[in-house]
């Protein structure tokens, strides 16, 4: 049970900032990796498309023999996670937006003006707003900022035309005078530094890559389902495969990787 491979998927390769951090925090866990390049980006679709894929990968991972599933997606987790888990049973779901939620509850966040950015579909589900609001009191307000994931993916981060864009998309009046960003999707953890830069260290920026690892890690560990053996094995799978991910999925796993596809939505 405990060797069985974490099951963690994403809408393409972005979500390999997740597998990474879970890979840095548990390093003998087995993982496989499903990015649906075949679809993204889910933070365009609607949300019955998103629950559509999200489902499809959620069973392969299960028939993969994942002992949990990692929704590492920021529109899946918006969209599609309760749907999920009342679709596949008897093994645990996670999420990426539940962590951030729970590390919300901290007294210093209260009161305090908390801004969210992510996809179009994340925004617009308003699910960090209403899953902040049944914790704390503290203001949200939130911001789609969709040009930043392709941006991101197709390499322009640390320079000049990079922070040009994050600084207009940060500059709207909405996230004014906020204390804490939430860098609600996949990609953002690569301009994090940027982000930082821009408010000069002022604004406390949230990374849901490390905090969801961390919490997976002590989920493992309550249900006694951490592997303890060493050499564990990584398979990396996408629904499409191009040159172009491959070459991302490098600076997004911060190490070079091989991606193997399976097209689990062809006729056989
Ligand atoms: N993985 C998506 C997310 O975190 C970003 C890319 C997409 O829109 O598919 O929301």
């Amino acid at each position: 049970m405990s060797s069985q491979p974490i099951g963690i998927f994403d809408s393409g390769i972005g979500g390999l900032t997740i597998a990474h951090a879970i890979k840095q925090k548990l390093p003998n866990e087995n993982i496989i990796y499903f990015g649906d390049t075949k679809h993204l980006p889910y933070g365009e679709k609607s949300n019955e498309a998103i629950k559509h894929y999200s489902l499809k990968i959620a069973k392969f991972l299960k028939e993969n023999n994942c002992k949990i599933i990692v929704i590492a997606c920021n529109s899946a987790s918006s969209v599609a996670y309760e749907f999920i888990k009342s679709n596949v049973s008897s093994i645990p779901i996670y999420n990426v937006i539940d962590p951030i939620i729970k590390n919300l509850s901290n007294k210093k966040y209260i009161n305090k003006k908390i801004g969210v950015i992510g996809t179009k579909a994340t925004i617009k589900s308003n699910i960090y707003q209403k899953k902040i609001e049944a914790k704390i009191t503290s203001q949200i307000v939130s911001l789609e900022t969709p040009l930043l994931a392709p941006m991101i993916e197709e390499g322009f981060f640390n320079q000049d035309i990079s922070m040009t864009i994050i600084k207009k998309y940060l500059e709207n009046k909405n996230l004014n005078k906020i204390d804490s960003l939430i860098l609600a999707c996949t990609h953002y953890p690569l301009i994090k530094k940027q982000i930082k830069k821009f408010y000069d260290n002022n604004v406390e920026v949230i990374d849901s890559s490390i905090i969801t690892a961390n919490y997976i890690k002590k989920q493992l560990e309550k249900k006694g389902m951490l592997n303890i053996n060493k050499k564990p094995t990584y398979s990396f799978i996408v629904s499409n495969l191009t040159k172009s991910f491959s070459k991302s999925a490098t600076f997004f796993f911060k190490e070079k990787i091989i991606l193997n596809e399976n097209d689990i939505w062809k006729e056989i």
